[in-house]
């Protein structure tokens, strides 16, 4: 069951987003060659618990982190800690915020320095095709019609969509139904409603779409060791379509 908000709810919701696109300009600015990801979490957590938020991953299945960040290979839950960003870099910044009781979930993909043509070009489709999903979040839509969206756009350029991880509902839940695969027929699944709010978020790897844990039981990398990118917002339906309240 897709568990619908009530506008009081949206409400509750954009000002939980609201607090986290602050904080993802935030660590955006900070970013540069040198810096740690260990640092990029502090300033995250200081700013988000100062704003009344909580963060959102902190303690979630034992998550120890404010911020997923995956750099390069790494295509999502890297764990901050001392290693240096370093030029050329591409890295990934996924936060979660909850604020009245409800999340909000985004992420944002940096350059570190100045980065390689290929790196730039896989940033550019990712976050094109995380647009075209969020355009599909609208009323009368089936589910199935973002997945389509988002596929077409690694089609067209060759690159490989991660299977096992897919965008979700959310709401008092990170993770509430439905799965939001990133790949899919159109004109499947449920009927879209004003009042659901989902997270989108495609993941795209330069090379194969397969993937591997790492022994820290969180990172998850290419299996080839080639590029992966990711980006995140958290969008609801509206009567007037898909309002993105991490934007
Ligand atoms: N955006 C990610 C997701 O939706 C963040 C979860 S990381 C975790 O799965 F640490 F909280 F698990
Ligand atoms: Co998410």
């Amino acid at each position: 069951m897709i568990k619908l908000k009530a506008d009081s709810e949206v409400e509750l919701m954009r000002q939980s987003a609201a607090i986290l696109r602050e904080t993802l300009l935030m660590v955006g600015e900070l970013i540069k060659p040198g810096i740690t990801t260990a640092e990029l979490d502090k300033v995250a957590e200081e700013f988000i618990r100062s704003s009344g938020g909580e963060p959102g991953f902190k303690g979630y299945h034992g998550y120890p982190a404010t911020l997923c960040t995956s750099i390069n290979e790494q295509v999502v839950h890297g764990i901050p800690g001392p290693r240096e960003l370093e030029e050329g870099d591409l890295i990934g910044i996924d936060c979660g915020v909850i604020k009245n009781d409800y999340y909000s979930d985004s992420t944002r993909s940096f350059a570190v320095g100045k980065i390689s043509s290929e790196a730039e070009k896989l940033m550019k489709i990712t976050k094109d095709a995380l647009d075209s999903g969020l355009d599909k979040a609208r009323s009368g839509n089936h589910l199935s019609d973002i997945s389509n969206a988002i596929q077409k756009h690694a089609e067209e350029n060759g690159y490989g969509v991660v299977r096992e991880l897919s965008g979700h509902g959310i709401g008092k839940e990170l993770h509430e139904e439905p799965q939001i695969p990133n790949y899919g027929s159109p004109g499947r699944g449920p009927i879209l409603e004003a009042g659901m709010v989902f997270a989108i978020e495609p993941m795209f790897n330069e090379g194969t779409e397969e993937i591997k844990t790492l022994k820290d039981g969180w990172t998850i990398v290419t299996k080839d060791g080639k590029l992966s990118c990711h980006f995140e917002d958290t969008v609801a339906i509206t009567k007037n379509g898909p309002e993105i309240l991490t934007r």
